[in-house]
């Protein structure tokens, strides 16, 4: 049985497997993939570019999601010199209703930075090209090994999992200080095959057999070296540390109307939802009315004093780290010039038309739907 022993320490991890076996894994798990992988279109190419755009949309997005986004994005700037050169509102518009925008912005920013330092050309060296903006790990290995064929272990949640299970390890998969062991797995298993080929392999083998829950071991190219499958322990496998419970903050925004214009702005480019638009407004405080936090939120981040009409709905979303709740008024203008004290460095006076053509987040697109639907006069 292959078994990995962590140290006391848990800094090292010793991994006893045989080198047959080592072979064996390699040679399973490549011809299981060859035969069995999904077409998709970032794998029939080794352009950097390409897998270096599908890879960053990845990171968050599922396969299904991202799929439509990464054509029309290559379709629109389909070089990193059409990326570099683009404004980055056009490319959060490319982007609008993926999330976390900060993937977007960070790419834009590295594609400029490769035309100018290298004149365009990505760089296929680790520190070249981790040093980019938006480059962590991650994308570094997936990137290098995909379109370079050099010997860097991707190591995602996926990875993780078919690991934990392989060699029975014990380290959380949820938990950074455990990212090293996983590495020195990945790396033992990687190391008698062409990295690119092994990696995408060991990742749909994740994705497509050694699923979370319902794992199809009966299918699994690699069952009879893995370890929790032949003692049956697949299902105790990978071990996580329970998450904690997420905050849920509760905002009231207004969609303001003055001479059938909407005022909108645009957050500042740094920080979460970075250069997106929005409808201004602020966090209900406790012991507020929504009614009341929309009022004072609006007079606070945009200067304008409003009165409401009504309420047009409420919405819920999630990031990361917490939850939100989303009261959404229908204002009106009363008096007052825009003055920007918040979170956001712009504004405009939009038509209903017009406003499709800002970038806005996804939870916002309902509001927009229900604002092409009312009545101005
Ligand atoms: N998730 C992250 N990278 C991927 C890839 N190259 N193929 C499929 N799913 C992925």
């Amino acid at each position: 049985m292959n078994i990995l022993t962590i140290q006391a320490d848990r800094s090292l991890a010793i991994i006893f497997i045989e080198m047959k076996d080592i072979d064996q894994f390699g040679k399973q798990l490549i011809q299981w993939y060859i035969k069995n992988h999904r077409r998709l279109p970032w794998r029939e190419t080794d352009n950097p570019y390409y897998i270096w755009v599908s890879e960053v949309m990845l990171q968050q997005t599922r396969v299904k999601a991202v799929l439509p986004y990464y054509q029309k994005f290559l379709e629109r700037f389909p070089d990193l010199r059409r990326l570099a050169q683009a404004r980055l509102q056009s490319v959060l518009k490319m982007w609008e209703g993926m999330g976390y925008y900060a993937r977007a912005r960070h790419l834009h920013q590295a594609a400029k930075l490769v035309l100018k330092r290298y004149d365009g050309k990505i760089p296929d060296n680790w520190e070249s090209f981790r040093d980019l903006p938006g480059v962590g790990e991650y994308i570094a290995s997936a990137v290098l090994s995909f379109a370079f064929n050099q010997p860097y272990c991707v190591v995602d949640g996926n990875v993780k999992r078919v690991l934990a299970r392989f060699f029975l390890i014990d380290a959380p998969v949820n938990r950074s200080a455990s990212l090293k062991i996983f590495k020195e797995a990945a790396g033992r298993l990687m190391k008698p095959c062409r990295p690119g080929i092994f990696n995408q392999a060991i990742m749909e083998l994740g994705a497509t057999i050694c699923r979370p829950r319902n794992p199809g071991c009966g299918s699994c190219p690699v069952q009879s070296l893995c370890s929790a499958c032949q003692s049956r322990k697949v299902a105790t496998y990978p071990i996580r540390i329970p998450k904690k419970i997420i905050p849920e903050y509760h905002m009231a925004v207004g969609v303001i109307l003055k001479n059938d214009r909407i005022l909108i702005a645009r957050r500042k480019r740094e920080g979460l939802l970075g250069g997106l638009w929005e409808f201004p407004g602020d966090k209900v405080k406790e012991k507020e009315d929504p009614r009341q936090a929309c009022v004072r939120g609006i007079k606070e981040t945009v200067n304008l004093s409003v009165e409401i009409d009504s309420f047009i709905t409420r919405i819920k979303y999630s990031f990361t780290h917490f939850k939100v709740v989303k009261d959404v008024f229908r204002c009106r203008h009363v008096f007052g010039e825009v003055e920007l004290n918040g979170p956001d460095d712009r504004f405009r006076w939009t038509t209903p038309r017009q406003i499709e053509r800002y970038p806005f987040p996804k939870a916002d697109h309902k509001v927009i739907r229900l604002i092409k639907g009312m009545n101005f006069s």
